[in-house]
């Protein structure tokens, strides 16, 4: 793949180097263009050593291969890190005074832009609407991570971490590209609109120490987060227990128990275009938290957790949202896990379920001690109130991120219906 990385004058320009290496090790031909004020930073000698390609920052040299134009044409992705707030700014007034801008007014591909300055300037009103210019017509702007900046102070501003920076951007190319086997959501498909995805699984306190989990990875609902993201749409993501970590460029929700999960979605609902709530909740929990370890005492009986049944929060925001009348979010995504038994099959218990929340979409997937929960695999049906009886619905089958790929595209295309 053609890369063109796009560098501009922050600190955070070293970090450029080791993404530089994640691209090339990777197989891609890398071509930096740092901004002028860059070479303050980082040399061209070293770009030009890392990358085996020649470097410009100008549209003045070599002005015979006529350098933005080719770069913008033949660019498969962009990526610009750091993205300073003067490049963010540049690049959303489709500013053309330099080879990097020139090269994003060119691109017809996926550009991804990782900020990195101090909070101040990432909070400022000019700084976030930039960023929701660029994010409009279909950029992917990381969210910045929080901590250590260029002095002592800390917040949000850093740089994602270079091995962030390349997964986000490979994502957003296979979300980009007609070509894969799962057909994704457009660049752009989901720009202006804001997604809340939950994912993980809950836990449920028992006491200080003990708590009943599931099987959740995550990774299923960050997949989700990358790929509504590289479709252009801002998403929180409410993490319950997860063992992967949560993209960089979420507005990220960490919650613990059902109760928590339920009070972060509602919250959440009331700005959401889009509500996809794939966590594992739990169905149950201890009726009782004891605040203190529960003792093994040999004089004493074993102890009985008695449990409660939970909210079932798909089905509360469905309701929440008909009683409002708002319509929104517009569309409500429920996942389901069945096993299936000797009585119904997998199938049946997701049209009842569909039935029984009332909720716009209902992904289904079988699951089992080894199936789907912490694979990388899996294998779903989109089912919608639309189907008929004998409808099994949409099928998608691949890794998690090529079926996230698969949703994020049908709930683009059921906005767009429901918006027509
Ligand atoms: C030491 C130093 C560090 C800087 N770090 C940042 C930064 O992290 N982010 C930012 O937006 N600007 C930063 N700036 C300011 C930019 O260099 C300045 O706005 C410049 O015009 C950016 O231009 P460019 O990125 O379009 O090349 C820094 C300036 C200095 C002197």
């Amino acid at each position: 793949m053609r890369i063109v990385l796009g560098v501009g004058g922050g600190i955070a320009a070293y970090k450029a180097a080791s993404l530089l290496r994640l691209f090339t090790e990777a197989g891609h031909d890398v071509s930096v263009v740092p901004t002028e004020s860059s070479k303050q930073f980082v040399g061209v000698a070293t770009w030009e050593a890392l990358s085996g390609n020649p470097v410009s920052s100008s549209v003045f040299d070599e002005v015979e291969k006529v350098n933005h134009v080719r770069l913008g044409h033949e660019a498969d992705l962009i990526v610009v890190a750091p993205a300073t707030a003067d490049l963010l700014a540049r690049a959303a007034t489709g500013q053309a005074n330099d080879l990097l801008t020139n090269t994003l007014l060119m691109a017809r591909g996926p550009v991804v832009f990782a900020p990195a300055m101090h909070t101040e300037m990432w909070a400022h009103p000019a700084t976030a609407a930039n960023v929701a210019t660029l994010r409009s017509r279909g950029a992917v702007v990381l969210e910045p991570g929080i901590g250590r900046l260029t002095g002592k102070d800390t917040g949000p501003g850093r740089l994602p971490e270079p091995d962030e920076i390349f997964t986000a951007a490979l994502a957003a190319v296979d979300t980009a590209d007609p070509a894969a086997d799962s057909p994704a959501a457009a660049p752009g498909a989901l720009a202006g609109t804001t997604v809340t995805i939950t994912a993980g699984g809950t836990r449920e306190p028992l006491d200080p120490v003990r708590f009943l989990g599931n099987r959740s990875s995550g990774k299923q609902g960050t997949a989700l987060a990358e790929a509504a993201m590289a479709a252009g749409a801002r998403v929180r993501l409410i993490a319950a227990h997860m063992d992967v970590p949560a993209p960089s460029g979420v507005e990220l929700v960490r919650v613990e128990t059902a109760l928590e999960l339920r009070a972060a979605a509602h919250a959440a609902s009331g700005d959401s275009d889009v509500v996809i709530m794939a966590a594992a909740v739990a169905d149950f929990r201890p009726s009782q938290v004891v605040e203190t370890k529960i003792k093994k005492r040999d004089d004493e009986a074993d102890p009985v957790i008695t449990l409660v049944r939970n909210p079932d929060i798909l089905q509360e925001l469905v309701r929440a949202r008909d009683a409002a009348g708002t319509g929104t979010p517009k569309l409500i995504v429920g996942f389901a896990a069945e096993t299936g038994d000797a009585t119904s099959d997998v199938l049946e218990y997701g049209r009842k379920k569909l039935a029984r929340k009332g909720c716009d979409l209902l992904v289904l997937n079988r699951v089992g001690k080894s199936l789907v929960f912490g694979q990388d695999d899996t294998e779903v049906r989109i089912l919608s109130p639309a189907d008929s009886a004998e409808d099994a619905g949409e099928s998608a089958a691949g890794t998690k991120a090529e079926v996230s790929a698969r949703i994020i595209s049908r709930i683009s295309a059921e906005l767009a219906t429901r918006s027509a």
